[in-house]
């Protein structure tokens, strides 16, 4: 590859050991991948968070990095922790998790990134624009960050993220070159979308037929943010599609070729919602699933607050829209009907299955792919008003 004279000095070592730990990673990856330079980024989130998925390996890999003097060279973000920082004992969070939950954050704090700890960072107004260069890892922040804002980047693994977080640059390939960013499958919709769900279920189809390929949608006449991130982490989940591109609402629309055409009807919608679902009254009722927006958390206060549901019921988003939430009195009519506002965490990523739930309900195809395996959980799935109520 050919390097800048900066990158060839962290390369070298010059600026330090975890530089050269991390550009070492960056160039093996632009060779693995072709890529002939690096490219700036202008941010970066990284995943890993959450000690339920990285344990003491991760732990101990990010410590040692600290140790090396790591710093980030551009504004840097989290994904969901795996507790909410502010209320964990309530939740029933096993102390010694919290523990190593608490050095995870503490080890990325040190090296300069932001707890922000969100799988949704584009609702706190970190939002790059059409054809700006990032390095993100959440698949979900990637399809949305691709699709829905133009941003470019490939799908990062926490490493590899890290490192363009300590050298401010990533291999130059994929998604990040423009001519790549060409649908390649082709999928139309023949149906109404009436719901969060119903795009989920759209998104669990799709992504098991897409696999890795990059679906362009047709008959979709309408879908707002949280239709769109819902899709997209939900076609991340169950295959592993990093843009998608819908006619009249994405900023960027290309098709090469004859793709293949697949065809998705209301049967094949009520058939994947219905294959998802156990059936069972949940125990728990999880919404926000990538995290909820402002508008989405204000929906469900209005929801319940006009009919309390049926079992206890969480609303994950980030800190900084809970707080938010609060200012604006939305957490009322939630803690009154039994739910709390859950923050830096999800359903998938905190130790679910060792706080007391069997059955957890979701209307996200992500969550819904996710939480058998990753949780134990059965799940009910379906739009809220059904699982809130059942
Ligand atoms: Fe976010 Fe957790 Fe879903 S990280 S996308 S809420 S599985």
């Amino acid at each position: 590859m050919k390097l800048t004279g900066e990158e060839q000095r962290m390369f070298d070592g010059e600026a330090g050991e975890a530089a050269r730990e991390s550009m070492d990673i960056l160039v093996a990856l632009g060779k693995i991948y072709g890529a002939e330079r690096m490219v700036p980024v202008t941010s970066v989130q990284v995943s890993g968070v959450s000690y339920k998925t990285i344990g003491d390996a991760g732990l101990d890999y990010l410590k040692s990095l600290a140790g090396k003097g790591a710093k980030t060279r551009v504004p840097t973000f989290l994904n969901p922790a795996g507790m909410d920082s502010a209320q964990w004992k309530e939740m029933r969070i096993p102390e010694d998790f919290a523990k190593k939950q608490i050095e995870i954050l503490d080890a990325y704090a040190t090296m300069g990134i932001s707890k922000t700890c969100t799988c949704a960072p584009y609702f706190i107004g970190i939002r790059p624009k059409k054809g700006e260069h990032i390095a993100w890892a959440e698949s979900s922040a990637v399809a949305f960050a691709n699709s829905v804002l133009g941003a470019r980047t490939n799908r990062e693994g926490g490493p590899s993220a890290l490192a363009a977080a300590i050298c401010g640059v990533t291999p130059y390939y994929g998604l990040h070159i423009e001519k790549n960013r060409v649908a390649n499958v082709v999928v139309d919709v023949k149906c109404n979308l009436k719901s969060i769900a119903d795009f989920g279920a759209l998104g669990m189809a799709v992504g098991k037929l897409a696999k890795s390929r990059y679906p362009a949608f047709h008959g979709i006449k309408a879908a707002g943010e949280p239709a769109l991130k819902v899709l997209g982490a939900s076609m991340a989940a169950t295959g592993s599609v990093p843009i998608f591109f819908i006619e009249g609402i994405t900023p960027e629309y290309a098709l090469a070729g004859k793709p293949e055409i697949i065809v998705i009807t209301e049967k094949d919608i009520l058939a994947e919602k219905k294959s998802a679902d156990s059936g069972l009254k949940p125990n728990l009722v999880t919404i926000g699933c990538p995290h909820a927006s402002l508008d989405e958390i204000k929906d469900v206060a209005g929801l319940v607050g006009a009919r309390k549901p049926t079992c206890e019921f969480w609303v994950c988003t980030s800190r900084k829209l809970k707080e938010e939430a609060n200012r604006l009195g939305y957490n009322r009519p939630i803690e009154a009907a039994g739910g709390r506002i859950v923050a830096d965490t999800c359903m998938v990523v905190c130790p679910l299955e060792e706080m007391g739930y069997v059955v957890t309900g979701t209307d996200s195809g992500k969550a819904a792919a996710y939480l058998p395996n990753l949780c134990k959980q059965k799940v009910a799935f379906g739009d809220l008003e059904d699982i809130l109520y059942r």
